[in-house]
């Protein structure tokens, strides 16, 4: 008798998510089984949680033990502290995940810091990287204070890059300094200079309209998220004036078809076992508040990250 359980849509329960009994993952020769340990919330997941049909089951980050190696004798041992990425369904007791998405964690990082990498943490990894080399350069990170803005503020800052944060509110501006940022920007609205050499924007709308005017020659903007508004109108004209500049539309799971989730969690866990890498953890619960952590989310009643952990 399978003693698993997992988050599942519920339209009737309070955030919509319940936990419930379910199967036991039956693994392909690729995957191991993860007993997993905690979890972290992304936008995109509740957002989506919000609309599924009854009985889908959410979760992409998860971080626990391996409790049965993949059969094919790739990835991690048994009894292995690992962090891994699945499509969906990672908000389980017990999980089946392809070793190429699970990455094996240095002692020092724990299971709810470990949790926040794989969406929020990959997704900062990744855009950075459409600057190329970004010692100097200007990089404006917009939606600084969300989960995916924190990393990449941090990150930009690890690569020697000037870094300018866009916060809605004044008084987020001190702790965006205390991560990394040396400048702060205030509003919806981005200054047309300084330009920027790359820009990364998960906020839409009048952010990224304004943000398609301020980028130096040569610049990339990566568009990643809709936080405001998914609409957006922009000045043609001051977009391409500087020459050569270009708007990369972004999605994660694409990306990790070019390199495996495997390469960059293990990037991430040995900056955060280095001491040079921190996940802001702003709500770490008992995953059974799963509906309420879910609703404060969207209503962004905290910045930054929120785990779950499993018992
Ligand atoms: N394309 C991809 O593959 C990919 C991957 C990861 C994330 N995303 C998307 O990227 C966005 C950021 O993700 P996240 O996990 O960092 O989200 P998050 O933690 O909810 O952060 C949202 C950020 O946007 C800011 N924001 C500004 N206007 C907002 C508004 N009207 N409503 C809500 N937030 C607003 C928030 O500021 P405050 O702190 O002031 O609320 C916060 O800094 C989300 O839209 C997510 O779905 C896309």
């Amino acid at each position: 008798m399978s003693d698993n359980r997992a988050v599942v849509v519920d339209p009737e329960a309070p955030g919509r998510l319940v936990i419930r009994p379910v199967a036991d993952p039956v693994p392909d020769r690729g995957e191991a089984v993860v007993r997993v340990r905690a979890v972290s919330l992304n936008r995109g997941e509740v957002r989506r949680s919000a609309m599924a049909a009854a009985g889908w089951r959410p979760g992409w980050d998860l971080a626990g033990e391996v409790e049965r190696a993949a059969a094919d004798g790739s990835g991690p041992r048994v009894g292995a502290r690992v962090v891994g990425l699945l499509p969906e369904g990672a908000w389980a007791k017990r999980v089946a995940v392809p070793t190429h998405a699970l990455a094996e964690l240095p002692d020092k990082v724990t299971f709810s810091q470990a949790a926040t990498f794989p969406v929020a943490g990959l997704t900062a990894l990744h855009a950075l990287a459409k600057g190329g080399l970004l010692f100097g350069r200007r990089v404006l990170v917009t939606g600084a204070t969300g989960g995916v803005g924190d990393f990449a503020v941090q990150l930009a800052r690890l690569a020697g890059a000037h870094v300018t944060a866009s916060a809605r509110r004044a008084d987020q501006g001190p702790a965006l300094r205390q991560l990394g940022a040396h400048e702060v920007v205030v509003g919806d609205e981005i200054p047309p200079s300084p330009k920027h050499n790359l820009v990364i924007e998960s906020v839409g709308g009048r952010t990224l309209g304004t943000a398609l005017a301020a980028l130096e020659r040569g610049a990339v903007c990566v568009t990643l998220g809709v936080s405001a508004a998914a609409e957006v109108t922009f000045d043609a004209r001051q977009f391409f004036v500087n020459g050569r500049t270009t708007l990369y539309g972004f999605y994660l799971f694409t990306e990790l078809g070019i390199e495996p989730a495997s390469v960059g969690l293990r990037r991430l866990a040995d900056l955060v076992a280095e001491g040079k890498l921190a996940p802001h953890i702003s709500v770490e619960r008992p995953w059974g508040e799963i509906g309420q952590v879910a609703q404060d989310l969207i209503a962004r009643r905290f910045p930054a990250k929120a785990v779950l952990t499993l018992d």
